[in-house]
Order: C-alpha cells, then sequence, then structure tokens
C-alpha cells in the first residue's frame, strides 16, 4: 500500500510500505477514507520529538471503513464506518476506567522506553514516536488499529467525512484544554496560537460561555479565522501581548490562558526567544517555552494555565516563583479523546458546530510531502490540509 513514511527532518515520503495485518485477536484493519496533518506531526517533522525512525508510518488523525476484524473483536463489524481516536485504549486498565485515556496503561508496547524517558509511560499513540509505541499511523491507505473495540469512534452516514474526521483529534483537545479551564461566564480565556487546534478552543471556549476570548498569534488568515469565530485577535508581531491582554482585562489579566502552540513558539522581539534558540541549536535546551512564560506572567492571580501544547523534554528559565505565588493551577494532557466523543459527535449533529469550517486545503495522498511544507510554512493561506488515500 501506499504511505508517507518519516524519513528524517524534513524528509516525509510517498512511499509503498507492506499492508498492514492483524496481529491481535483484538485488532481490526481500516481502509482510510480521509485523514489529515495535525500540527504534532510537525513537531515530527521538524525533528524536535525524539525516538521516530526511518520508515515510520505517519499520521494520527483518521477515519474510514473497517474492512477486517480480529477474532476477539466483539463490538466492530466489517463495513463499519469509523473515526480513529489518536489514542490507542485498552478501555480496561485503571486509567482507562477513569476515563484518562491518554495515559492508558497497557497500550504501550514500547513502555519500558516510556517509562525510562517520563517516569512513567503514556499511552500507545499512532504515528508518533517509539516512545509511544512506535505503531504506524494512519496517513496510508490501511491502518491496524489495537484494541479495536475501545479504539473507536462510530459515526452516522448522514455526516461527512469533513464533518468528523477531526473528532481524532483537534476538536476534543481544542475541548479538553477549554473544559481543563472550569470556564465561568465571567472569564476571559486568552489563547495562543489560532493554528486547527487553537481554533477549536476559540470554539469551545464560545460554546462553553465564556464571556470574553481572545487568539493571539500573527498569521493574518489564522487570526481572521478566530475572529470569525468569535475572537478578539492580537497580532504579537504587531503588538504588545502582555499590553492588550491587560487592556482587555482592565489591568487584572485573563482568568484563563491556554498555550495552543508548544515547543515550536515563535516571538518578536524578545530577550528570552533569542536565548531559547541559542539553546536549542546546541542542544541545552530541547523545548522553546515562550509562551509559557508570557502566560505565567500575564494570567490573573488564582487563573488556570491550561497546556494542550505538546512539549517533549525539557524547558529553561521558566518563572516559577510568579507561577507559585500567584496561585496558579497547570493542566496539561495528550488529549483523553474518547471521553469527549460522544458529547461532540452530538453537538456536531445538532449543528451547534460543523468542523469542516478549519479545512483550507483536500488533496490526495500523495501530495502529502509537499502539504507538510505548505503546512509548516504557513504558504498558500494553509490552516488544516485533508488528504485522501
Ligand atoms: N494535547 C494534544 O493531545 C494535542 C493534540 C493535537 C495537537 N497538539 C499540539 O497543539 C499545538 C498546536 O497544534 P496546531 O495543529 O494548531 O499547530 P500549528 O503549528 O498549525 O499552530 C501553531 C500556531 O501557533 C502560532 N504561534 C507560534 N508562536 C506563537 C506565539 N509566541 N504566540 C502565539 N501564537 C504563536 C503559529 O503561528 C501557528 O499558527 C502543537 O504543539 C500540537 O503538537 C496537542
Ligand atoms: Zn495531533
Ligand atoms: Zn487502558
Amino acid at each position: 500500500m501506499k504511505a508517507l513514511c518519516w524519513h528524517g527532518k524534513n524528509d516525509i515520503r510517498y512511499d509503498t510500505v507492506p499492508d498492514p495485518s492483524i496481529e491481535d485477536a483484538r485488532d481490526a484493519i481500516v481502509k482510510v477514507s480521509s485523514c489529515a496533518i495535525c500540527g504534532s506531526d510537525l513537531h515530527l517533522y521538524d525533528h524536535f520529538i525524539p525516538g521516530m525512525e526511518h520508515g515510520d508510518v505517519m499520521g494520527h488523525e483518521f477515519m474510514g471503513e473497517v474492512v477486517e476484524v480480529g477474532a476477539d473483536t466483539k463490538r466492530l463489524k466489517v463495513g463499519d464506518r469509523v473515526v480513529v481516536p489518536f489514542t490507542i485504549v485498552c478501555g480496561e486498565c485503571e486509567q482507562c476506567r477513569r476515563g484518562n485515556f491518554s495515559v492508558c496503561e497497557r497500550s504501550n508496547r514500547n513502555k519500558a522506553l516510556g517509562d525510562k524517558a517520563f517516569g512513567h509511560a503514556t499511552a500507545g499513540l499512532f504515528g508518533y514516536t517509539h516512545l509511544t509505541g512506535g505503531y504506524a499511523g494512519g496517513q496510508a491507505e490501511y491502518v491496524r488499529v489495537p484494541f479495536a473495540d475501545t479504539t473507536h469512534v462510530k459515526v452516522p452516514d448522514s455526516l461527512s467525512d469533513e464533518q468528523v474526521l477531526f473528532l481524532g483529534d483537534i476538536f476534543p483537545t481544542g475541548w479538553q484544554a477549554v473544559v481543563q479551564c472550569d470556564i465561568q461566564p465571567t472569564d476571559t480565556v486568552a489563547i495562543w496560537g489560532a493554528g486547527p487546534v487553537g481554533q477549536f478552543c476559540v470554539r469551545s471556549a464560545v460554546l462553553l460561555g465564556a464571556r470574553q476570548v481572545v487568539c493571539i498569534d500573527r498569521v493574518p488568515e489564522r487570526l481572521s479565522m478566530a475572529a470569525a469565530g468569535g475572537a478578539i485577535t492580537i497580532d504579537f508581531d504587531e503588538e504588545s501581548v502582555l499590553e492588550r491582554l491587560e487592556e482587555l482585562t482592565h489591568g487584572k489579566g485573563p482568568e484563563k490562558c491556554i498555550d495552543a502552540v508548544g515547543l515550536e513558539a515563535h516571538a518578536t522581539r524578545s530577550l528570552d526567544s533569542m536565548y531559547d534558540r541559542a539553546k536549542q541549536a546546541v542542544m541545552l535546551e530541547t523545548d522553546r517555552p515562550h509562551v509559557l512564560r508570557e502566560m505565567i506572567y500575564v494570567c490573573r492571580p488564582a487563573g488556570v494555565l491550561s497546556v494542550p501544547g505538546v512539549y517533549g523534554g525539557l524547558v529553561d528559565k521558566l518563572p516559577f516563583g510568579a507561577l507559585m505565588n500567584k496561585g496558579l493551577t497547570l493542566r496539561t494532557g495528550q488529549t483523553h479523546v474518547r471521553r469527549w466523543t460522544d458529547d461532540l459527535l452530538r453537538r456536531i449533529e445538532e449543528g451547534q458546530i460543523d468542523p469542516s469550517f478549519v479545512i483550507t486545503h483536500t488533496v490526495g495522498l500523495e501530495q502529502g510531502p509537499d502539504m507538510y511544507r505548505v503546512f509548516r510554512d504557513k504558504l498558500d493561506n494553509c490552516i488544516k490540509v485533508v488528504l485522501k488515500p
């Protein structure tokens, strides 16, 4: 079959690879009808996340039709139309039973590696690093879904691929980031990043009733999309983020701050970001935490910082004194996708939101290698790419 494979920094190829097959009685094979490129894929493309190997099949946002099931697969049958969450879940371990699906204790087959890197391994993830199991991803014609009974969301034929595809990642990711903020009707929510995740944070914050939603980025078409979703926007190239946020909150700071940027933050005119770039270049720091620093500084005391943005390793010069003395709460995590999808699917069916608003490009899978660059470099007004195998 054909698939998009990782071959090193800035090197994704449209390769021919062996078709996946059932390896365990709880597996299913899905024929992919649509898949997408996520901001997390860009961290692999830019090679900031360790543990990738040549030939790894990329992709963790995908959906399609079940074409084969293992003998112990009970809830899925051939012909079912499913979205596959990027977090692989056993559904039985202690964490799964608590709904903490992204830290499932059984689905990461490289648990020892994960334990060593993070103290405790996280769940297995599709198309991601070998620290998270090294499972082949869904930017491919077919994909093997381990623990298939619990790692799927059935979707009705009345909704298009474009309307439901993002249930596998960025919609629940934006949603969880906002739910973690415990939104009150009096809250100002400031969201750094107007990429696909930031867009779903904006829409979720509006749906969950925040008083004022502010979105920060520097890419004009992304800021326009956030404004269309109900946000006040700040262009960090043009204005001081801290001053504008103080102004919008009468000097008190936003109660809730969301980092939808992650470890590759950019910054203009800031000393700390020059420091990060220098340290990152000589590998003394893996991640650039400019947004985290800004959030800690500007957040209203007793506020919440929610971090869906991905970090991989070590950050430097984090003002922990401010975080502690201001009594801030820090909430993070890869998304517990399955925890949110029943509710979010219902909201799509009811017409509360149509997630397809974020798509700017739909192309064949063979154009994937090019589209990684277009998405990363924000060429051609690209915000979200959907690929059709
Ligand atoms: N927690 C999860 O489960 C999960 C799931 C999906 C994505 N993610 C992560 O969410 C993050 C965003 O993903 P995306 O798909 O939107 O990616 P993206 O790269 O398209 O978007 C990031 C945006 O941040 C902006 N940005 C850069 N520096 C900034 C700064 N200093 N201030 C404000 N904005 C800044 C960029 O211009 C860009 O528009 C990534 O780190 C991704 O890995 C996490
Ligand atoms: Zn993702
Ligand atoms: Zn589990």
